[in-house]
């Protein structure tokens, strides 16, 4: 089937008490772990794409490689996604270059400003069939070349979220309940250590979220800054010549427990990166003579699709969902 909106897909999440797994591609072998996963277990699937990665791969290759993965994966809707679009001259670019979705990502502007933005790519995005999210609030870590401090981020204000949308007429709003984007998501300082000496980072804030949703009902709310950081890629990294101490994500069955809220989309991407670099460090390691890179990019594209089915399955809860 071609591309299709979010629309849709939310409404039938939000209902179903599951959220559709957003993932960051930038190449065409993430491209194809996350599509094969996501066609084995039936799942509906958005595939997001950054400023930097249009600026590192081109938009051209990135919206064939999608539409490749349509005719590849026949029978699971999937959205082609700008994740945090950040300003109207991008999203249009986007809108106009065959994306279904875009996100504007004023959130660190005013509120006016981020209303008057928003609405802006609102109007132009809807006169052409596409759907937009937003965002209120700000979350730490690391995003295109805008690195937000701990103490510079804030969470949502729940009050402000229905003239919000209101006024920019927005389809999805993501919001911020202490996720962060990267790998680094929290500093030990942040954290406390279970008994293995493993770093715990602060629960989210549900009772944000349950704010928000008492004044959205019906409303699909985003999560960015999503990954896990799964410790055994971390490990793999570290044991093969990698220095990644203290890297720390979301709890998984905080995700899982979002996600039958009125949470429709989590972002993940960090955690695709981490697979991928593991896997590859891990061959190089092993296998120092080798140089076809079809080689140790197969074993990275296998460990993406494991590491994603996984996720539809077991955190996003949307497998057999398609
Ligand atoms: O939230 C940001 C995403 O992880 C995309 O990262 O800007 O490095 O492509 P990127
Ligand atoms: P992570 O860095 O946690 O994977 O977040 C990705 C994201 O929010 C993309 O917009
Ligand atoms: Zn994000």
């Amino acid at each position: 089937m071609p591309l299709v909106t979010s629309t849709e897909m939310f409404k039938k999440a939000y209902d179903g008490g599951y959220a559709v797994g957003a993932f960051n591609v930038n190449n065409m072998e993430i491209v194809q772990g996350i599509t094969e996963a996501a066609r084995e277990v039936s799942a509906p699937l958005i595939l997001q794409v950054s400023k930097g990665a249009r600026a590192y791969a081109n938009h051209t290759y990135l919206v064939k490689l999608v539409e490749a993965a349509t005719i590849e994966c026949p029978n699971i809707p999937i959205v082609l996604h700008l994740d945090h679009g950040p300003d109207f001259e991008t999203c249009k670019s986007c809108i106009d270059g065959g994306f279904t979705s875009v996100m504007i990502d004023a959130s660190s502007k005013p509120f006016a400003e981020n209303i008057e933005i928003t609405k802006k790519v609102v109007e132009y995005a809807h006169d052409h069939g596409v759907v937009v999210e937003a965002e209120l609030g700000t979350l730490a870590g690391v995003e295109d070349e805008v690195k937000v401090s701990a103490e510079d981020s804030s969470y949502t204000h729940p009050e402000e979220v229905e003239e919000f949308v209101t006024k920019t007429g927005c389809d999805s709003l993501a919001i911020a309940i202490g996720t962060s984007h990267g790998a680094y998501k929290f500093t030990a300082a942040q954290c406390t250590r279970n008994e293995k000496g493993i770093l715990v980072p602060p629960p989210l804030r549900f009772d944000v979220l349950e704010e928000v949703s008492k004044r959205l009902p019906g409303f699909p709310i985003v999560l960015h800054g999503s990954s896990s950081v799964p410790q055994e890629y971390v490990k793999m990294i570290n044991e093969n010549g990698g220095k990644m101490p203290d890297a720390v994500g979301i709890p998984e069955e905080q995700l899982r427990k979002a996600a039958t809220l009125s949470v429709c989309k989590i972002n993940i991407d960090s955690d695709l990166r981490l697979a991928m670099t593991g896997t590859i460090r891990q061959f190089f390691n092993e296998h120092p003579d080798k140089f076809d890179p079809r080689e140790y990019l197969k074993p990275a594209r296998a460990n993406i699709k494991e590491l994603v089915k996984h996720k539809l399955i077991n955190v996003l809860g949307c497998a057999g969902k398609a």
